[in-house]
């Protein structure tokens, strides 16, 4: 058994990482902490390296196929496995990365001037990836009802019958977008709320684009239920998006999966990507079959280790730092932090974290209006790196 250290600080700079190497310019602060991209300060798990080394040596890295018989295979065995999902390999699609799937997947089934929900404050490429297209963004904003956050249903049904002084308008509802888990609020969607948003999404006629990305990264006590699983309809009308890049860091490698049932709305998906991205890199591909098969024993201590860097966090700010209140996650490991309580606007708020406490963040406004007040955080480093950051925020906030 390999017993991995993430306790260890392995300097990233000068790596040509996004995280640490472009966080002076993105923040305007040279000494900042960088806590900000989902991407983890973790050394990867072995036998990914191994299979890329492996790979290397081979020194031909000319055109790929689109998705070896290997790959399909590991893909499949893990759906079965994890979720004991049958998926036909032929089902599997391979894209460079989940937003160029979501940016072909709207350019393919929707005409502009459509629209398309999803549901704020949301992973901020979405509200791009619908305007880009011509599409509107119809917004079902989710609530927070204490500290978890809940799917307004009454307003998602209405996104499908627009009312404009009494007349109803013809429905232009294509789409909806899900991200589960959801980031950034950490929702692990629950059967009875993935199912009510499939009868109101697919009974209406629309596709679910479902966002998957972070299924693996969860809390204990929390599953994860692919969209598709649900039922044959929903299966039928539905993209689910997933990678290993999440899971096991492998952002950079390029490659993930784009599973969808249905081969009239496959076809579709491949005719509107073709010649606007390839399917995925050789080494991303080495890494995503290396990692569904041999990575569960690093997944599992990694997890492990994140349950204990959630748990530091949320006692540091209990403890020390009472006025920004964590919301709690189910999944990922990109906590909201919710810090209205500090009676700062938005660019304020940005300012503070940015120059005042020196830890580079997402901001909340970034994710929609309903994010407004709250700052995102990663916490996928090593803990004393999360405890110098959180130790910066403390003294920061003490000065206010
Ligand atoms: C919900 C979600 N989707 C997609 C991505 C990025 O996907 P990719 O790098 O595969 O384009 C992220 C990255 O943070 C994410 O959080």
């Amino acid at each position: 058994m390999t017993i991995y250290d993430f306790d260890q600080v392995i300097s990233r700079k000068n790596s040509a990482c996004a995280k640490w190497d472009a966080a002076p310019f993105i923040f305007g602060e040279e000494d900042i902490i960088p806590m900000w991209v989902a991407d983890m300060d973790v050394p990867v798990a072995q036998p990914i390296t191994e299979a890329i080394k492996k790979r290397a040596e081979h020194e031909f890295y000319g055109y790929p196929i689109p998705l070896p018989e290997s790959t399909a295979d590991a893909v499949v065995q893990r759906m079965k496995r994890k979720y004991d999902w049958e998926i036909d390999p032929r089902w599997i699609v391979l894209t460079p990365g989940v937003v160029p799937a979501l940016n072909a997947a709207v350019k393919a089934y929707t005409t502009p001037g459509d629209n398309v929900i999803h549901q704020d404050p949301v992973y901020y490429p979405f509200w791009s990836v619908i305007q880009n297209n011509g599409c509107q963004v119809a917004n079902n904003a989710l609530h927070l009802s204490g500290d978890r956050y809940q799917i307004d249903f009454d307003d998602l049904q209405s996104k499908f019958h627009p009312l404009q002084q009494m007349v109803p308008l013809p429905q232009r509802t294509r789409m909806m977008i899900l991200c589960n888990p959801h980031n950034p609020v950490g929702r692990v969607w629950t059967r009875d709320e993935l199912m009510q948003m499939g009868e109101i999404v697919i009974g209406n006629g629309a596709i679910m684009v479902s966002d998957e990305i972070h299924c693996e990264l969860l809390f204990k006590g929390h599953q994860h239920i692919p969209f598709a699983t649900l039922s044959p309809e929903f299966a039928q009308n539905s993209l689910i998006c997933m990678a290993a890049s999440k899971t096991f860091n492998l952002a950079g490698l390029d490659a993930s999966i784009i599973i969808i049932p249905n081969r009239k709305l496959r076809d579709r998906f491949n005719e509107t990507k073709k010649g606007m991205m390839p399917s995925g890199s050789i080494f991303g591909v080495v890494a995503l079959e290396a990692a569904f098969n041999y990575g569960d024993e690093w997944l599992e201590q990694f997890l492990s280790y994140m349950q204990g860097n959630l748990d530091c966090l949320m006692t540091y700010f209990e403890k020390h730092i009472p006025k920004i209140k964590v919301i709690k996650p189910e999944g990922t490991y990109l906590i909201w932090l919710d810090c209205r309580e500090l009676g700062l606007n938005s660019n304020e708020l940005m300012t503070f974290m940015n120059h005042e406490a020196r830890v580079g963040l997402d901001h909340g406004f970034v994710f929609g209006p309903s994010g407004v007040g709250f700052e995102r955080i990663n916490i996928a480093c090593p803990r004393s790196l999360l405890e110098t950051a959180l130790d910066r925020i403390r003294q920061a906030v003490a000065a206010l």
